[in-house]
């Protein structure tokens, strides 16, 4: 396990980027009512990225699962510098479409529609990851119709062995994901007699926030192994020089302690040295990537007392920001004292130890975090939750109680106007 230099987990305020406080800070004092808000830093996620990048090893791909967050501003800093983009839905594709840049994208999950399906070929997407054999014949007979040549992966759900398993499995046991190993001869045969088709390889993603590197390694390693099994089940090899081993590398949200993406890159290095005849790997990250550029900044409306528990109530909640509940878990919040600006007298928390940071929800799961220690919080503070980039805003239950949505502001030392304010509340500044 590793610090990331660029992730900031405490509870003190004194870890937290200068360009996020000052940011933080300045918001709250113009805004007239409490503030909500994500704040995404741009240059750390280009740091990051960047980083990442420049560990791979030689002729190992790295795209971008744009499900982790798909926001205008972090596709357009995240595309230059990887290798394409992952996708999953027809409105992916349009997201993809709207990048100024122009990347290869890739198209996996459950459930494609046909319409999905003809509007990715149409856009010339690279690579198409059949989940069925039902999508086997709709994707043959859909590129016939447009008398397209289709490069495809099969997904595959493996029969993973037990000690590879993890938490969020989704191979290796009964999941909508993927052609069971058991039918794979079946779909490869359905694929090369498929004339549209072009088998390129195998896909396999077996889990989400993977957190431990070494079960990872030997994960990777038992892909390897089974490479030369899956292969021989092929008749025609010449196009087949594909394993892409999914995203799936974890966030540690509650230590400092982060995912060894050297370690993980060295070692796949060096199996890749010792396989005879190794395939191209190809890695489709999403939270890794994007978690760590983001912050929920919430303000405090209000500090209560109930049956001997204290509770600080905030602007924003568990609509905007579902990610602790999708976890089970207390994240992280830094405390940035205000200087009392919308105190009555009597509400101060200093006697008080430990804190339970809920939202403006009517439900008793509008809970972002409990037993938090802070010394003299008071109503106007702001809290900052981080690494919020990934999986926070975008699976949410914005519409619940039709609460406003919460700003998203994008700080970026590249953009020179500081506050651009877009219709749709999304703010560009300078950090
Ligand atoms: C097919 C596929 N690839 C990549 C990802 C990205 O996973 P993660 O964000 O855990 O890296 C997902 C997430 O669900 C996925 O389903």
């Amino acid at each position: 396990m590793k610090a990331l230099s660029d992730s900031s987990f405490s509870a003190s305020s004194a870890s937290l980027p200068e360009n996020i406080l000052v940011n933080a800070k300045s918001l709250a004092l113009v805004e007239n009512e409490p503030v909500c808000a994500f704040i995404y830093d741009l240059e750390s996620l280009r740091r990051h990225v960047r980083s990442l990048m420049s560990q791979l090893p030689k002729g190992v791909e790295l795209y971008y699962a744009i499900k982790a967050n798909s926001e205008k501003e972090i596709i357009e800093t995240v595309a230059p510098l990887v290798d394409g983009l992952e996708i999953s839905s027809g409105g992916e594709i349009q997201k993809v479409l709207n990048c100024s840049l122009r990347k290869p994208f890739i198209f996996s999950g459950p459930g494609k529609l046909d319409s999905d399906l003809r509007e990715a070929i149409k856009h010339r997407v690279e690579m198409i990851h059949l989940e069925s054999i039902n999508e086997i014949h709709r994707l043959e007979n859909i590129a016939a119709e447009q008398n397209r040549q289709q490069k495809v992966l099969l997904r595959i759900n493996p029969m993973l062995p037990d000690h590879l398993a993890t938490k969020l499995s989704m191979a290796g046991v009964p999941t909508p994901f993927g052609i069971d190993e058991k039918q794979l001869a079946e779909a490869i045969q359905l694929v090369e007699q498929s004339e549209h088709l072009i088998l390129s390889g195998f896909h396999v993603h077996a889990m989400s926030h993977q957190t431990d590197v070494q079960r990872h390694q030997r994960l990777l390693d038992w892909y390897l192994e089974k490479w030369g099994e899956w292969k021989a089940l092929v008749t025609d090899t010449s196009n087949l020089c594909y394993l892409n081993v999914g995203g799936g590398m974890g966030v540690n949200y509650l230590t400092p302690d982060q995912y060894d993406w050297s370690a993980l890159c060295r070692h796949l290095e060096q199996s890749l040295k010792q396989h005879p005849n190794p395939p191209r790997i190809r890695f489709e990250p999403g939270r890794f990537i994007s978690a760590f550029c983001g912050y929920y900044l919430i303000q405090i409306i209000d500090i209560k007392q109930n049956h001997g528990q204290t509770f600080a109530i905030c602007r924003g909640g568990t609509h905007h920001f579902r990610l602790p509940v999708a976890q089970s878990h207390d994240h992280p919040v830094i405390h940035l004292p205000m200087g009392n600006p919308r105190d009555y007298g009597n509400n101060r928390s200093d006697s008080w130890q430990t804190v339970t940071v809920v939202g403006q929800l009517c439900t008793p799961k509008d809970i972002l975090s409990r037993n938090q220690s802070f010394s003299d919080l008071q109503i106007g503070d702001l809290l900052v939750l981080p690494m919020a980039g990934a999986y926070g805003y975008n699976i949410s239950h914005t519409d619940f109680l039709c609460h406003p949505k919460p700003q998203q502001i994008f700080i970026d030392s590249d953009v020179i106007d500081a506050h651009i304010q877009r219709s749709d509340q999304h703010v560009a500044t300078a950090c």
